[in-house]
């Protein structure tokens, strides 16, 4: 099998810990190239992929003809310049989320992206996540019966540093964890969002926290809490009239389904106690994935198969376009304090 030649543009916090090791571990992948102004974290990705050429800047590196598909992890800020530039080269695209700064830039984003015709991937890899996965399968088979609510909550403890903790540099809560659960909503209930009200908060940084209310397209509600100022926690609960659906992405190793009466609970929690013993594999491979999370590696596995085979993979940078939409249209809500509705051509990125 001819390996995918991949350059890696951006070596910062998130490449040490989960794309270098995505990157030299995968098969069928071959790490050519990466990119990184700072001298020191240069030097540091460089040993740690041996016979990657490392230059300063993207310009560089989408220079170099071995080169066939970039994964880009710059700060958010950069994201459509480098995307555009990668594009323009006619190298496929595995592009870190956000899409974009905001739906002008991500507009500009698509039409380079469809000129290009190549491979273009958003970096929601949650997606690839086996309990989001199995939740979904739950969802589409009707086990829930009726829904009725969504909740939602991604929270991290620690303020992030740099550029992260600004909007006008890409931080904030919303393009950073936001834009992960607003692509969930859309993957696991498979229905658009169709209005928001928002209120954004900022206690450690700026526009830190922020609580969302979305109405689906088909009238479902879902709240969402969402902040880089308080625990650690990746959680959605799904509520329908025949049981209620759990994910706890840090703390379980299954998804769980509750039926509706506290008879049923109580047996099920037994149930629940013997059956952990199965999920012993996927307790393993979670501590040795890179970052303690597969779906980074099961994403880029997925990006370096769509190349090779030519064929379309998502989520695409159409999904990043919807997620961004829905997030702008939170931070108009929340400036205007009003409901936003999204059901417009312009949101669907489908406008000139
Ligand atoms: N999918 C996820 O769960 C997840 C998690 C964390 C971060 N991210 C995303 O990854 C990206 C990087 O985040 P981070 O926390 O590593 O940020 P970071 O600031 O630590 O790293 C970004 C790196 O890009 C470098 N850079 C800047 N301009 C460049 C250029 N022109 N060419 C090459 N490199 C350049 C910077 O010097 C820096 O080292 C962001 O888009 C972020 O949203 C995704």
């Amino acid at each position: 099998m001819k390996p995918v030649r991949i350059g890696l543009v951006g070596c910062g916090h998130i490449v040490r810990f989960v794309h270098l090791q995505v990157l030299t571990r995968l098969s069928g992948v071959r790490l050519v190239a990466l990119a990184e102004p700072d001298p020191e974290r240069r030097r540091a990705a460089a040993r740690r992929a041996p016979g990657a050429i490392a230059v300063a800047t993207h310009e560089e590196l989408l220079n170099i003809p071995e080169v066939e598909a970039v994964v880009i992890c710059v700060p958010n800020a950069l994201h459509a310049g480098v995307a555009i530039a990668a594009l323009e080269r006619r190298k496929h695209v595995y592009l870190e989320k956000p899409l974009a700064m905001n739906l002008d830039e991500g507009r500009a984003v698509l039409a380079a992206w469809r000129r290009a015709g190549v491979v273009g991937m958003i970096g929601f890899n949650y997606r690839f996540n086996k309990l989001y996965m199995a939740a979904r399968h739950q969802l589409q088979a009707g086990r829930l019966g009726k829904l009725v609510m969504v909740r939602s909550v991604f929270s991290t403890a620690t303020t992030p540093p740099g550029w992260k903790q600004f909007r006008e540099s890409g931080g904030g809560v919303l393009l950073d964890l936001a834009s992960h659960h607003v692509d969930l909503i859309r993957f696991l209930l498979q229905r658009e969002v169709g209005e928001v009200f928002a209120e954004v908060q900022s206690q450690r940084s700026e526009d830190d926290s922020a609580a969302l209310q979305l109405r689906l397209t088909d009238g479902l509600l879902v709240q969402s809490f969402f902040s880089m100022s308080a625990v650690e926690e990746d959680r959605f609960e799904v509520y329908g009239q025949a049981a209620k659906l759990t994910v706890d992405r840090h703390l379980s190793l299954d998804v769980r389904v509750t039926e509706p009466t506290l008879h049923s609970i109580r047996l099920k929690q037994i149930w629940r106690g013997l059956r952990i013993l199965r999920h012993g594999p996927y307790l393993i491979q979670k501590l040795r994935a890179p970052g303690f999370e597969p779906s980074y590696l099961a994403a880029v596995a997925r990006f370096a198969a769509a190349v090779r085979a030519g064929e379309h993979a998502t989520p695409d940078l159409d999904d990043g376009y919807r997620s961004l939409a829905t997030l702008e249209a939170a931070e108009e809500s929340a400036r205007f304090r009003r409901v936003v509705s999204l059901v417009t051509p312009l949101h669907a990125g489908l406008a000139p």
